[in-house]
């Protein structure tokens, strides 16, 4: 294919946690479906399916999603089968490349468990913490809804899998105390940002359509602010993403300092290989490599 061919004449490889990847390509959880990994190919650095919870959910009843403009609302309520079925169906994502798992539980218990049970498999590269679920021993609030909850999470996470690479995965609410509290709990990485809260009515029917995550191009320049001052902020590394697009948008989000790109509503309607192609011809005039780019704002 020919975007493919265009975007091995530039150095994509980056470095995470002690892992070479060969794009900092990333697909963000729950936007690349088992049916497109033939499309995801030799694109993304990692493969990081859907987030997995302790039990099957079923998900939210429908509208799930909403159109906005340069972005949509979506509602789909951690659909998943459970850990153990999604485990056993972890080879369909073997591209050849490392998979990280994302995990979301109701309590700090429940993520503990499952970074426990994730962590004993060696398919699985690394973990990534779903802190924008509800905490239901703290009253519904988010496992990011503070630096406090942040740090309690985390630190159960790492003592449950000490030696698994570790990412939270916050949104841009109070980013920069939560990213703080992250790292210093032991995260390896973090990735930067989730939905942003949101919400479409009908005007027509008077009625709520869709109470949800708000992503796409729409959500871009507050992510890169979040990135931005999160990694003036920690040593760690950040895999960035909200609202990437284009490999101009990749490159924005490593100038404001991700080393990895997560690519999630834009696959839907692009194929994530001219995203690399885009990123590739970046470089390819900028006269440098993908790993030089991170955080090289001038
Ligand atoms: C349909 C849909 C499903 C999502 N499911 C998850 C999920 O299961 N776990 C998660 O951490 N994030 C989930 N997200 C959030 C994305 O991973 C990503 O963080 C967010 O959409 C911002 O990136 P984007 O603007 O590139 O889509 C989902 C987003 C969408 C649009």
């Amino acid at each position: 294919m020919v975007v493919r061919e265009r975007a091995t004449e530039v150095d994509l490889t980056v470095e995470l946690c002690g892992m070479t990847l060969n794009t900092p390509l990333v697909p963000a959880s729950g936007t690349l479906a088992k049916e497109a990994l033939g499309e995801a190919e030799g694109v993304y650095g990692a493969i990081l399916p859907k987030t997995t919870t302790p039990r099957a959910r079923a998900g939210n009843p429908p509208p799930r999603v909403a159109e906005t403009p340069a972005g949509m609302v979506n509602s789909i309520g951690l659909q998943n089968p459970g850990v153990e079925r999604f485990m056993e169906d972890l080879d369909a994502f073997d591209l050849g490349v490392p998979i990280f798992v994302s995990v979301a539980g109701e309590t700090v218990r429940d993520f503990a468990d499952l970074c426990e049970r994730v962590a004993g498999d060696d398919r699985v590269a690394a973990i990534e913490l779903n802190l924008s679920c509800p905490n239901v021993e703290h009253g519904g609030l988010t496992f990011c809804a503070g630096p406090a909850a942040v740090e309690e999470v985390v630190g159960a996470c790492r003592a449950a899998a000490p030696t698994k690479p570790l990412f939270a995965k916050l949104t841009h609410e109070g980013v920069v105390g939560n990213a703080r509290a992250a790292e210093g709990a032991g995260a390896d990485a973090l990735t930067v940002m989730n939905t942003i809260p949101a919400l479409t009515i009908d005007a027509k029917k008077r009625s709520i359509l869709v109470r949800g995550g708000l992503s796409g191009p729409a959500v871009k320049p507050v992510a890169l602010k979040a990135v931005y001052d999160v990694a003036r902020t920690v040593e760690v590394p950040i895999l960035g993403g909200g609202g990437v697009t284009s490999g101009v948008d990749v490159a924005e989000f490593m100038l404001a300092g991700a080393t990895v790109v997560q690519v999630g509503t834009a696959s839907f309607v692009r194929d994530p290989a001219e995203i690399l192609a885009e990123f590739s011809d970046y470089l390819r005039e900028a006269g440098t490599a993908a790993a030089n780019l991170t955080g090289a704002l001038e």
